[in-house]
C-alpha cells in the first residue's frame, strides 16, 4: 500500500508505517535536517523539501506521485497557530496547515488517513477546531474518529499521549484504534530501554561508536535488531554546577527535592527531573534540558532519547545535536505508528486487527 507523510519530520509516523509493510513515496517537511534524517532512514521515499503551507508544494508533491495511487495519508501537522475568528473558523487561512492534509485526502481520496496532535487539541476552544476537524473530513467521505492514546500502551517506555484522528473512507468502513498491549503493571520501563548503552562518564563518546555489552533484555535486542554499531550516543557536557545538582534529585524526582536554593534557575513542572529506572521516561521533548538519566549525572543522549521514544538503533539521526533532539521529542514513537498502521491496514483489507 502507498502512504504519503505531510509535515513528516525525521519520519517516526511513516517508519510505523514502512515497519507494518507501507511503501511510503514522499515525506513533506519543511526542515532540511530532518528531511536528510529522512532520507537516510527511508530507503525508496522521497524526501521533499517544501512549505506545505504553500499551494505550489502540491503541484511538487503531484510530480513525486506521478499518477500513483495514494491508499493512505499520514500527517502530524503543528498544533500552533489555532485561531477562531468567524463562523467558519476551520477556513481561517491562519489554520491552513491542517488545510493541507484536508486538501491532500480531497486530492487523492486515500482508504484511511491518521493525524497525530498533542492531546490539548482536543479540548482547545472547548473541543471547537476537534468537532471541525471531525465533520470537516466527514464531509469528504470518511468516517472519523479521534482518540487520546498513550504510547506505553503499545510497549513505548515512555508516557507520551497524543490524539490520533483515524479516517476510513465510508464505503470501506470505520475507524477502530488497535488495543492496548502492556498496562501500567508492565510498562516497559527506562532500565529496560537503555540499561546497556555506555555510561558516557569520564567520555562523551562519538557519533558513530561501539557497543560496550550485550543487551540485557528483550526491548534491547529489538532495539538493536542486527545493528553492531551505536550511532548519536554522545553526552553532554555540563558544569560541575549542573552535575551537582542533579546528583541531589533522586530517581523519579525533581526541582522539589532540591535543598533550598539550589536549582533557582529552573522551577517549572518539568524542571530537573530524574527518570526513574523502574518506570518509563516522561515525555521526550524537544529541548532535552530537562530531564536526566535515572543513574548518571548527565541529560540523555540522543540515542537514550531515541530508544526511549522506540526508535530501533539503525535509525540515525543527521544534523547537529539540537536538531538531532527536536528530531526526537517531534516524533511519532514508530512503535506506536507501527500499531495504527496494522489497524489501519486490518481496516483497509477487511480484517481485524
Ligand atoms: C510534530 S512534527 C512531525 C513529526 C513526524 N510526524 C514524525 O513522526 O517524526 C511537525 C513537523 O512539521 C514541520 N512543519 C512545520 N510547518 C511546516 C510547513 N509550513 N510546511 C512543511 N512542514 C512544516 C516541522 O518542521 C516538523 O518537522
Amino acid at each position: 500500500m502507498n502512504a504519503i507523510d505531510l509535515f513528516a519530520g525525521c519520519g517516526g509516523l511513516s517508519r510505523g508505517f514502512m515497519d507494518a509493510g507501507f511503501q511510503i513515496i514522499v515525506g513533506v517537511d519543511n526542515d532540511q535536517a530532518a528531511l536528510d534524517t529522512f532520507a537516510r532512514n527511508h530507503i525508496g521515499a522521497v524526501a521533499l523539501k517544501a512549505d506545505l503551507s504553500n499551494p505550489q508544494t502540491f503541484d511538487l508533491i503531484r510530480n513525486v506521485v506521478s499518477g500513483r495511487s495514494i491508499d493512505v495519508i499520514i500527517a502530524g501537522p503543528p498544533c500552533q497557530g489555532f485561531s477562531l475568528t468567524g463562523p467558519r473558523h476551520f477556513d481561517d487561512k491562519r489554520n491552513k496547515l491542517y488545510l493541507a492534509v484536508f486538501d491532500a485526502v480531497k486530492e487523492y481520496h486515500p482508504k484511511g488517513f491518521i493525524i497525530e496532535n498533542v492531546p490539548g487539541m482536543a479540548t482547545l476552544y472547548n473541543g471547537q477546531i476537534k468537532n471541525e476537524i471531525l465533520s470537516k473530513f466527514e464531509s469528504l467521505g470518511y468516517n472519523v474518529k479521534c482518540q487520546i492514546l498513550c504510547a506505553a500502551d503499545y510497549g513505548v517506555p515512555q508516557i507520551r499521549h497524543r490524539l490520533i484522528f483515524m479516517g476510513v473512507k465510508k464505503d470501506i468502513g470505520y475507524p477502530h484504534f488497535p488495543s492496548a498491549l502492556f498496562s501500567p503493571a508492565n510498562y516497559r520501563t527506562c532500565r529496560e530501554a537503555i540499561s546497556d548503552l555506555p555510561s558516557r562518564i569520564n567520555d562523551i563518546g562519538k557519533e558513530v561508536d561501539s557497543y560496550s555489552s550485550d543487551p540485557k533484555t528483550d526491548y534491547q535486542k529489538l532495539m538493536r535488531k542486527a545493528s553492531s554499531v551505536l550511532f548519536n550516543h554522545v553526552a553532554a557536557k555540563h558544569s560541575q554546577m549542573v552535575q551537582n545538582t542533579i546528583a541531589l534529585v533522586p530517581e523519579g524526582g525533581n526541582y522539589k527535592d532540591l535543598p533550598a536554593g539550589w536549582g533557582e534557575s529552573r522551577k517549572f513542572h518539568v524542571a530537573w527531573t530524574r527518570y526513574h529506572g523502574d518506570k518509563p521516561s516522561n515525555t521526550i521533548d524537544t529541548g532535552h534540558r530537562n530531564h536526566f538519566h535515572y543513574e548518571y549525572n548527565r541529560i540523555p543522549t540522543v540515542r537514550e532519547n531515541a530508544r526511549l521514544q522506540s526508535f530501533t538503533d539503525d535509525f540515525v539521526f543527521l544534523g547537529t545535536r539540537t536538531q538531532q533532539n527536536r528530531q526526537v521529542g517531534n516524533a511519532v514513537p514508530p512503535l506506536l505508528g507501527y500499531y495504527l498502521a496494522l489497524s489501519l491496514r486490518a481496516i483497509i483489507e477487511g480484517g481485524n486487527d
